[in-house]
């Protein structure tokens, strides 16, 4: 994509204080989204999409601190800014959608009430005008506008997830984020969701920074795709490359992944065990431990990011004197 950035983050790290030490769950994470763009960010659980979306919205908090980096937002950086700045491009100029909509809406005050205290902290003042602003989103994701008036709890999962869409759509920001927003539904339910997604996208034009266990779910709706293993970006590329080609063989054990029907879990196939301790990650290769290929400097010799045809990753595999001796 050849616009320009409208996010822009780099270097982003994030530690997390434990017991036994810093555990490094986003390190130095560069990347940019472009305007209109959906950015796809798979990874197994506990690989650091969440820390990263978290860090990049500015919502982290103990025991996580941001160790390094910056995320730029139109120029502006998002984590050295004024509080007061901060709420105003909140929800206006970009939007946060979490994994679970019981735990983000409020369960004791109806749709209604959390929509207009948003527009209202926002200076939207006029009544009639917020009610007419809710009542467009409520339809704008496939909701009767009756249900305004309804409870958290008694709206279904997959509505209880639109409505906080529609809540996201209320200022029609520049910038969606979402954690796994249809994690918490059924296969049917998260397809209907996802295709309802990307079509609000056509219409209304947002960029979306969208997080996922399972490569499957983004791989008809993302213009590119990042790969996270253990905090760091492995492969960021175009979509269609990385399925036909996956550069990364993490990436490749990913495309084989079945998602447990339990949770996030998901089993890799051929590719036993679990990413590393993140207080202790060790030299060389974070994967070199799991990875059908695995060379015998991978075990200290740590890969940085190389650029290949459409893409980059993090594998010796690709480090380009390697390449070359290949070709030699
Ligand atoms: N509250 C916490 N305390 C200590 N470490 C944490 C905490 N939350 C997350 N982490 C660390 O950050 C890593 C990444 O977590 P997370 O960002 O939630 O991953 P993902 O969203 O990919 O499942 C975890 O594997 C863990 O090491
Ligand atoms: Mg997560």
């Amino acid at each position: 994509m050849s616009s320009a950035p409208i996010l822009e983050v780099r270097d982003l790290t994030v530690d997390y204080q434990t017991s036994r030490g810093a555990a490094r769950a986003a390190d130095r994470l560069t990347f940019d989204v472009h305007r209109g763009e959906f950015l796809g960010v798979v990874g197994e659980s506990g690989c650091g999409k969440s820390t990263m979306l978290f860090a990049v919205a500015r919502l982290l908090s103990h025991p996580a601190g941001i160790t390094g980096g910056s995320v730029l937002f139109h120029g502006e950086n998002l984590l050295t800014m004024a509080e007061r700045r901060l709420n105003v491009l909140r929800w206006r100029d970009f939007a946060v959608v979490m994994q679970s909509a019981m735990n983000a809406l409020n369960p004791i005050t109806t749709i209604r009430a959390q929509f207009s205290d948003a527009l209202i902290a926002h200076g939207r003042r006029s009544k009639t005008e917020n009610e007419t602003r809710c009542a467009e989103v409520m339809r704008l994701v496939g909701i009767d506008p009756v249900h305004l008036g309804s409870y958290p709890h008694q709206l279904s999962g997959g509505m209880r997830q639109r409505a906080m869409i529609a809540m996201a759509l209320l200022f029609t920001p520049d910038l969606i984020i979402m954690d796994e927003p249809t994690s918490a539904l059924d296969v049917v339910a998260q397809r209907s969701l996802m295709a309802q997604i990307k079509e609000l996208q056509r219409q209304l034009g947002f960029a979306v920074l969208f997080v996922t266990h399972d490569m499957s779910l983004v791989s008809h709706f993302s213009d590119r795709l990042m790969v996270m293993y253990a905090g760091q970006i492995v492969e960021v590329g175009d979509t269609r490359s990385a399925f036909d080609r996956p550069a990364h063989p993490y990436s490749r054990g990913l495309l084989n992944a079945f998602p447990s029907i339990h949770g996030p879990r998901v089993e890799l196939l051929g590719i036993p065990g679990s990413p590393p301790d993140l207080a202790e990650p060790g030299h060389g290769c974070r994967f070199a431990p799991r990875c059908p290929e695995v060379m015998a400097r991978c075990a200290d010799q740590e890969p940085e990011l190389y650029p290949i045809a459409g893409a980059h990753a993090r594998c010796l595999r690709h480090e380009p004197a390697t390449a070359g001796k290949e070709l030699a």
